[in-house]
């Protein structure tokens, strides 16, 4: 009576993040340990480039900070953050490191992640020659830079005014401007956390016309809506981009179901409730982001499958086989077939439960998540054949997760 379902692959978490005045509360224990109960058996993390330091650093730190600690596989996206030749020739060999999917910021400029238009192009160029693939956190950062200080000094400074000042048009405009390098380079290109219905006919129709652009969205931009912000404790939804209307979520439920979006991610970005509070009565001062690595194979369970938005083998597709695909993965993982890794997930469709703070075991102190009803419940959990969850109870070792290098695949990423 229960499905079995490969394990979920999470292609989009900030562990131990440095971000915006604090770090994320997730590290490679809690991080992982709150990923296996939500039955995600792999990890892919964000490791920003420290300014004037090589990229072989990124790999560095977080192999340290798994050490002894990660408890399911984990792969690490380098971000640039600062871009010079040494830069340049260094990915290459980044790529060969197992690291092929380099992430740059096309906002974030006060945070130092920025990368301008010039530079975007020199790396896609570089990946595109050496197998690799660029990952884009696609905002205009003068759209961006422009409002914020313009709703702050008329006063507008509750958590709803985030959404105002990221409005999808300049999710839309950054998609076109670097959809536009994909045709002058042949490059790959993939739009992390994708949450406008604009954006998302531009992905596709440049697919059509055979660029090499992919597109994932995450969890919340499913389950939540801009309508959480206006509530008091809105902070608890701020992200960037931000938490669309209910039109633009049905639309991006309709592009996972479709195929225009690929996949489904978390884009976990763990920060306490004393850092989101730095927000309150600013919200250009809340740290950007919501816990979430746990829930979303429940959520994308309850409210896809059971609600008829998505089969059961779509589910198995935006979590688990197309991360695997388009990430240099397969076949090793993402399947259940001879010869992967047996990473499988038990999920009992007839149980019902809550989600809460207290219920799921991801480290903040509050969730995002508090009062959602779901319907079916991870059993149990393998990874590598180890039975790592057993219902209530964790049997994994800290420390048992594995790097995982990988390399694209021309058959799923021409
Ligand atoms: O709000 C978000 N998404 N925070 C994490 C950093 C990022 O932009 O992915
Ligand atoms: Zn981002
Ligand atoms: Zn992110």
């Amino acid at each position: 009576g229960l499905f079995v379902l490969p394990g979920a692959i999470d292609t989009h978490v900030h562990f131990n993040d440095k971000f915006m005045g604090t770090v994320s509360v997730h590290d490679y224990y809690s991080g992982t340990l709150a990923a296996a109960y939500g039955g995600v058996t792999s990890i892919v993390d964000f490791s920003n480039q420290i300014p004037r330091n090589p990229l072989s650093r990124t790999l560095e730190i977080k192999f340290k900070e798994a050490e002894g600690k990660a408890m399911i596989d984990y792969g690490i996206h380098p971000v640039i953050t600062d871009v010079s030749s040494e830069i340049l020739d260094e990915i290459p060999v980044i790529i060969e490191q197992g690291a092929p999917t380099i992430k740059c910021y096309m906002t974030y400029r006060s945070e130092g992640l920025m990368v301008d238009i010039p530079d975007l192009k020199k790396i896609l160029e570089q990946l595109t020659d050496h197998g690799g693939m660029l990952l884009v956190h696609a905002e205009d950062n003068d759209t961006i830079e422009t409002n914020i200080p313009r709703f702050i000094s008329q006063g507008k400074t509750a958590a709803i005014y985030h959404a105002f000042s990221r409005p999808p048009q300049s999710e839309f405009k950054a998609i076109l401007k670097c959809i536009k390098l994909t045709e002058e380079t042949g490059g790959r290109l993939f739009i992390v956390h994708l949450s406008s219905d604009e954006g998302m006919e531009a992905v596709d129709s440049a697919q059509k016309k055979g660029h090499h652009v992919y597109a994932e969205t995450c969890t919340h931009y499913l389950i939540f809506s801009e309508e959480r912000l206006h509530q008091e404790d809105g902070i608890k939804w701020v992200c960037s981009p931000p938490l669309r209307n209910q039109t633009i979520q049905q639309n991006l439920w309709k592009g996972i179901s479709d195929g225009r979006i690929a996949m489904v991610t978390s884009d976990d970005a763990a920060y306490s409730w004393n850092a989101k509070l730095m927000g309150q009565s600013r919200f250009d001062r809340c740290p950007n982001g919501i816990p979430g690595v746990e829930p979303r194979l429940n959520i994308l369970y309850s409210e896809g499958v059971v609600k008829n938005r998505i089969t059961l083998s779509r589910l198995v597709e935006l979590v688990s086989a197309n991360p695997a695909k388009l990430f240099g993965l397969w076949p090793r993982k993402g399947r259940i077939a001879p010869g992967a890794d047996a990473d499988i997930v038990l999920l009992d469709p007839q149980k019902k439960w809550t989600m809460s703070q207290k219920s799921l075991h991801m480290a903040a102190d509050w969730s995002a998540y508090e009062g959602i009803e779901i319907a079916g419940k991870i059993e149990k959990v393998f990874s590598r054949g180890e039975l790592i969850i057993d219902g209530n109870k964790c049997l994994a070792r800290k420390g048992r997760g594995k790097y995982l290098h990988r390399r694209l695949n021309p058959e799923f990423i021409a």
